[in-house]
């Protein structure tokens, strides 16, 4: 049953949340539904090569954009502790990972999600070339319960449109373990044009990991009322979505993305994960909406930057103003130009 040797390639984009995951439970279990816009532009690649090997354990080599990268093996070497359970070939073979991602490195935009759901897409690959035999259905659902694994938010990146994760009682086939397409039929047309443009506010890492962002969630004096909260604001959002109300759907969003950091705030330690230029470019959008009418609303991940949410019928004014306006708040004049995917 042991191939030779071969190898496989998968490209996927990164996502960014609408409402957030933020807290967990053992197995990468989120306390919380989330729902993210899987996005164009910012996407990782990656070529898994495979030989057969004698010896047991895991053998793992990294490459980022054609440079071999010692330090991140050990990641890969978690990530392949978790699955190994699912995916009973990793101690059968030798992996060279050759990755690399559409943004840059130090941009400050996350690789994970993209980054994992595309290793996972390669692993499901070579299990489908060992005889696996899955549906194409299945073979998706797989990877995003691997990239799961790795990271909590990559499972939303292995589909394209509006991914939901975590399970409850108001979506159907929504799973904790997997994330879930949500149907595009469900979806207004206005929110399959947005753009999202990314103000490279402060580029490098981020001052929080996600895994420690997460675990400040457990005795968190508001954890409780926050999960039972975002899972409400997604049962608002989902009317919402099906009626086309942008400014419903911005407010909704605007809140999630300032709820993520006023919880960081309140934790113990606390962080604030703004910078001034951050609030300083939140501050002009919000002035130029009062005053214009567009309609330009924002969300933020766990770090500086902002992305800039607005439907293609706006997306004149508001890149000229982007250009005017926004461009002196980001780090080195750089911003990411992105879309939706659908
Ligand atoms: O997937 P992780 O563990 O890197 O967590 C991501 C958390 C947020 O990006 C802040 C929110 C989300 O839902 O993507």
């Amino acid at each position: 049953y042991l191939l030779k040797e071969g190898e496989v390639s998968a490209k996927s984009p990164s996502n960014i949340a609408l409402i957030k995951y933020w807290g967990k439970k053992e197995n990468q279990i989120p306390t919380n539904s989330s729902i993210s816009y899987t996005l164009t532009n910012s996407y990782t690649e990656t070529t898994l090569k495979f030989t057969p090997k004698q010896e047991d354990g895991f053998d793992v080599k990294v490459h980022l954009e054609g440079e071999f990268k010692e330090s991140f093996a050990p990641k890969i070497i978690t990530f392949f502790e978790r699955i190994t359970a699912y995916i009973p070939f990793l101690e059968q073979y030798s992996f060279e990972v050759h990755t690399s991602n559409s943004f840059p490195h130090s941009s400050g935009i996350a690789s994970s999600a993209s980054g994992m759901s595309a290793l996972a897409l390669c692993l499901v690959q070579i299990e489908q070339l060992l005889g696996a035999n899955l549906t194409e259905d299945e073979a998706l659902k797989k990877a995003s319960f691997l990239a799961r694994l790795g990271s909590g938010s990559a499972c939303r990146s292995v589909y394209k449109g509006l991914v939901e994760w975590g399970g409850n009682n108001f979506m159907k086939g929504s799973s904790d373990l997997y994330g879930t397409k949500y149907p595009d039929t469900e979806i207004h047309d206005v929110f399959k044009t947005f753009h999202d443009t990314i103000l490279l506010i402060h580029e490098g890492e981020k001052s929080v990991s996600s895994t420690v962002g997460h675990n400040l969630m457990n005795g968190h004096p508001y954890a409780e009322r926050r999960f039972d909260e975002a899972n409400e604001n997604l049962q608002k959002l989902l009317p919402i979505l099906k009626s086309g109300d942008v400014k419903a759907f911005g407010e909704l969003v605007e809140h999630e993305a300032l709820t993520l950091h006023a919880m960081m705030m309140m934790s113990s330690p606390a962080f604030i994960l703004m910078k001034p230029n951050t609030v300083a470019a939140l501050d002009k959008l919000w002035e130029f909406r009062r005053e214009t009418g567009n309609q330009l609303y924002f969300t933020l991940d766990a770090g500086a930057n902002v992305h800039l949410l607005y439907p293609a019928e706006d997306a004149e004014a508001i890149e000229i103003f982007i250009e005017n306006e926004l461009k002196q708040f980001c780090q080195s004049g750089k911003y990411i130009k992105d879309k939706v995917n659908f």
